[in-house]
């Protein structure tokens, strides 16, 4: 490989948890490059089932050095939970398996309660997001007042930078949103114990990454959420604040494009979303519902970060190519196929009709994407378990369509499919089989 990126292709919730995992049995680096604790990665290993919102999921495979980018937001109060966590469940989470990047920036309290006050503001144009300070925390670090990861190695000296940026929100708090101020002292007081447990954890990421990549190491570099929440290339302003796409990988990380050897997008077969934002696909019926759920099931559609319900739909052909050529994907993994069992017909949105003109490729911007309507390809569907399926020659025939139809309309190869949370739940696709 030497650096493997795997992006998701749709809203987020692809499954790149999962997707990672299988990819991580053979990375000796396991990297996060984007985002902070909105990411929710669930991940499971036999009976065990892990969800990780900091932490890449490489962690679980005890080869993997794991490596927070530069690129991402983090909270030392989430990552220490996560940390403990994973430590009592026996996973080594030593400075020899982890490394921050010093020039990662720190989502401090202050930055949850102005994503919580901003969004109240928002009232109606509320973005929906996951409460956990990241807009505020990325604002900070463009307008060059973040706090980065480096002023955990003097606690003392960090923690008065701590107190003056909290004091300084505590204007906008208060003067802006009419919310409650925080005691800048207190949240000094927790950052210098944060500070003192993660400052062996520091490390100059870049130098790392390069030199491991140099020694021949395979690096895999895991997105958070997905291309259409992409802060240049989503449906703005419905995104969230990071470079989500594979782009993002190196500006997250500070390596440059020449040791990329696949970009993974990972897909599922239908299309979910959290949050606010137009979603042409989105269903309010009884497809709708079989493809959320209960909520009975840890992988049916609901939040792992928030617990939220998804929005749920068929899938959006037109936005899978876009993701395919923003991403330069050189592969798909297409999950939860095994959901669409039963359903009877099966829908891919293969245009869009937008003022009584037909589109093939995506309108710009959120407003024009909320004004479009789906056009669709219908195709028939199978009924039948597809969770015991192993091996592609024995999907049903109707499957087997299905995913040759996805690789005609993203024009990507689909390298794998998904049939169940499992680890061997996962069927490669050969070469032959994925076309028309
Ligand atoms: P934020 O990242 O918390 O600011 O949220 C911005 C938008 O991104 C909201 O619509 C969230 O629901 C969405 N979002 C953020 N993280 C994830 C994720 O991991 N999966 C799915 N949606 C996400």
């Amino acid at each position: 490989m030497p650096l493997t990126i795997i992006v998701g292709a749709q809203w987020g919730d692809e499954g790149k948890g999962r997707v990672t995992d299988l990819f991580a049995a053979q990375a000796d680096v396991a990297v996060r490059y984007s985002g902070g604790d909105n990411a929710g990665h669930t991940v499971t290993v036999g009976a065990e089932r892990y969800k990780l919102h900091l932490v890449p999921s490489g962690i679980l495979c005890p080869g993997a050095v794991c490596v927070l980018g530069s690129g991402m937001v983090i909270n030392p109060e989430a990552l220490l939970r996560e940390m403990d966590g994973l430590a009592a469940r026996g996973v080594d989470v030593s400075p020899a398996r982890l490394k921050i990047s010093r020039a990662a920036h720190l989502i401090l309290p202050c930055h949850t309660a102005l994503d919580a006050a901003a969004e109240r503001a928002r009232g109606q144009g509320a973005i929906g997001t996951t409460l956990r300070g990241i807009g505020p925390a990325y604002t900070d670090k463009a307008a060059r007042g973040g706090l980065r990861a480096e002023a955990l190695a003097d606690p003392e000296a960090g923690a008065e930078q701590v107190a003056a940026l909290v004091a300084e929100k505590n204007r906008s708090l208060t003067q802006l949103y009419g919310a409650e101020p925080l005691d800048p002292q207190a949240v000094a007081r927790q950052f210098v114990e944060h500070a003192r447990r993660l400052a062996p954890y520091l490390a100059d990421v870049s130098l790392y990454v390069y030199e491991r990549l140099q020694a021949g190491a395979r690096v895999l570099a895991e997105g958070a959420q997905g291309t259409l929440l992409d802060l240049d290339h989503g449906s703005y302003p419905f995104v969230t604040s990071s470079s989500t796409t594979a782009g993002g990988a190196f500006a997250g990380l500070g390596v440059g494009p020449q040791w990329t050897a696949r970009v993974v997008g990972v897909a599922k077969a239908f299309q979910t979303r959290v949050g606010s934002g137009p979603m042409p696909t989105e269903l309010h019926d009884e497809v709708a519902q079989h493809l959320r759920g209960t909520g009975a099931n840890p992988w049916d559609e609901y939040g792992t970060t928030t617990g939220r319900p998804r929005r749920c739909g068929w899938l959006d052909g037109v936005l899978l190519r876009y993701a395919a050529r923003v991403n330069g994907l050189t592969e798909i993994v297409l999950t939860k196929l095994d959901i669409l069992g039963g359903l009877e017909p099966l829908r891919i949105c293969t245009g869009y009709l937008l003022d009584g003109e037909r589109l093939a490729e995506a309108p710009l911007g959120a407003e024009a994407l909320a004004r479009c309507t789906p056009i669709y390809e219908e195709l028939s569907g199978w009924t039948g378990d597809l969770q015991d399926v192993r091996r592609s020659a024995d999907l049903p025939e109707a499957a087997q369509v299905y995913v040759r139809r996805v690789v005609a309309i993203a024009g990507v190869p689909v390298a794998w499919v998904s049939v169940g949370p499992e680890r061997d739940q996962m069927i490669t696709i050969d070469e032959e089989s994925s076309h028309d």
